[in-house]
């Protein structure tokens, strides 16, 4: 725990996705010795079955699409089709090299990575299990737990790797299945819902509640669920999902059963089936309770704004603590960590403007408030709307069905939230992120000179709107 000590660390970083890379290097730039952790692999979920497998998988789908539906513009392209293997690998090449320069950053920050699975023996000492060789003892003086999530079991449908399968199954197969059922219409079903429709596949998704996406903009939801529709996406919603009791499942297909809410039941035979219904902390298996530590009722590691837990030399940060389930809260509360760990007192998770992307057809994005999360804080609020079919730029992409969105306070014109739904929503929802952080006004991104023709200038466009006067919308006095 100290110089003298056998294993002198001053931070052992649990967990080395990107919560915990993210903060090991932190550290290191801030000039302390740091061990880093990893019992699987280096990248975490997200590299490795998460935002990277799934958004090349979404680009590969989405170029086939596009070709498919290239004749229009004159583009003929005789049957286009996917050679499944060869696109998984190609996405394993993808992760195989980002992996290496991870690994690389972390050699030249001077992180000591260590491989195998750790749990608390005391509140200084970890235990460290490799998957080969003698157990390591590491003594710290802080420990930062970054150890993320997995996916939450379904009662009575349990994932086999076969037939049922969970994300990290679905984003290994290396055949494409003719049909698949999601179960679960949240981000993960939604976004592989239409990367498996584009590549071939035909999908349904089942939804247990009476609408997908609650927390996304109405008009946002509507959008993707019109384009859910177009691609013959069966989506049921208000429907649970189970195994059919009286149905063979020896055979080549699975069969379910869908139990609506008016409590009729349906059969669904597909070839493979996906749960994703949601993930849980990893916190079961890493001795909580011989640090001093205990979690909340949802496994979650309760910290306060700094990321510390009730131990003040503990740390916790990302998918183990509750908060929206995003790569970049995790690195965001590691930069966060790192600097509490350093010293300085003012640091300080920051979520007002922590975008949200969805990566389906079209991409949704949102950053800050919604309507009513402004009306339910009090605000009086002034709307600005703009729909992509008036954008050049999205029409020369074949991309008109989308809008943007803007919120800002009635009184004052700060901008409170903005919501995209249209193509390359997720990068453009970064300037309206950057506007809220640095307080600006509805007025600041309207007069701000937008490249033509480009996608942002519809940005600028809802900002006009949200003043009555936007140049290429007509808005009646
Ligand atoms: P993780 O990435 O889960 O990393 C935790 C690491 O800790 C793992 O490597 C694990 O092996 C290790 N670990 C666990 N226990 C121990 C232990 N006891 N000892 C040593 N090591 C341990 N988010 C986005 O922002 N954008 C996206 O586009 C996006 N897409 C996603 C797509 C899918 C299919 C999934 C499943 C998730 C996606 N996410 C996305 C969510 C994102 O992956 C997570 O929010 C993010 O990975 C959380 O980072 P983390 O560092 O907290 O945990
Ligand atoms: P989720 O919470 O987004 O969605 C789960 C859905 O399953 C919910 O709509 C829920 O109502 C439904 N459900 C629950 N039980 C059900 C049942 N028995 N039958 C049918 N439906 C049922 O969880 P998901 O999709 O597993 O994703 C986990 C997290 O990963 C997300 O919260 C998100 O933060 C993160 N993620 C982020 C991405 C991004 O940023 N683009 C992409 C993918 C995941």
């Amino acid at each position: 725990m100290t110089e003298s000590s056998q294993n002198p660390w001053q931070v052992c970083v649990i967990g080395a996705g990107p919560g915990g890379y993210v903060a090991a290097i932190r550290l290191a730039q801030r000039g302390m010795r740091v061990a880093l952790i990893e019992k699987n692999a280096v990248g975490g979920v997200c590299l490795n079955w998460g935002c990277i497998p799934s958004k090349a998988l979404i680009h590969a789908a989405s170029i086939l699409d596009g070709l498919r539906g290239a004749d229009k513009m004159g583009i003929l392209v005789d049957n286009p089709r996917v050679d499944f293997a060869r696109l998984m690998g190609w996405k394993d090449g993808v992760i195989h090299k980002l992996q290496g320069g991870i690994r690389q950053l972390l050699g030249a920050h001077g992180v000591t990575l260590i491989e195998g699975e750790a749990e608390f023996l005391t509140p200084h000492r970890l235990q460290v299990r490799p998957a080969q060789g003698d157990v390591l003892t590491l003594d710290a003086e802080n420990f930062l737990i970054a150890t993320g999530s997995s996916p939450q079991a379904l009662p009575g449908l349990a994932v086999d790797g076969q037939r049922m399968l969970d994300v990290r199954d679905l984003l290994s197969m290396t055949t494409l299945p003719a049909s698949l059922a999601v179960i679960g219409g949240g981000v993960i079903g939604l976004e592989m819902a239409m990367a498996f429709s584009k590549l071939g596949a035909q999908v349904t998704v089942l939804e247990a509640l009476e609408d997908i996406l609650p927390d996304i903009d109405p008009d946002c939801r509507q959008i993707l669920k019109r384009a859910l529709k177009r691609r013959k996406i069966s989506l049921k919603t208000g429907v649970r999902a189970g195994l059919s009791p009286d149905a063979s499942q020896s055979g080549p297909l699975l069969t379910l059963s869908c139990l609506d809410d008016a409590g009729q039941t349906t059969s669904l035979a597909v070839e493979k089936a996906l749960v994703a219904v949601g993930r849980s902390p990893n916190t079961a298996s890493l001795g909580l309770a011989r640090a001093g530590l205990a979690t909340d009722e949802r496994g979650f590691i309760p910290v306060d704004a700094q990321c510390r837990s009730r131990s003040a030399h503990i740390f916790a940060i990302g998918d183990v603590t509750r908060g929206p389930l995003l790569a970049h809260r995790a690195s965001h509360e590691g930069l966060v960590a790192a600097a509490a760990i350093a010293g300085d007192g003012a640091a300080s998770v920051d979520t007002r403007a922590m975008p949200a992307a969805v990566y389906t057809d079209p991409e949704l994005a949102s950053v800050g408030w919604t309507e009513a999360q402004a009306r339910a804080a009090g605000r009086e609020v002034r709307i600005g709307s703009f729909p992509l079919q008036a954008s050049g730029r999205a029409l020369t992409m074949d991309a008109g069905d989308g809008l943007v969105k803007l919120i800002a306070d009635a009184q004052t014109d700060e901008l409170l939230g903005a919501h995209i739904a249209g193509p390359h929503a997720a990068d453009l929802i970064a300037e309206a992120a950057l506007a809220i952080e640095l307080g600006a006004s509805a007025a600041d991104v309207a007069m701000t000179v937008h490249a033509h023709p480009t996608l942002p200038e519809s940005l600028m466009e809802a900002a006009e709107a949200l003043h009555h006067q936007a140049i290429h919308l007509y808005q009646k006095p």
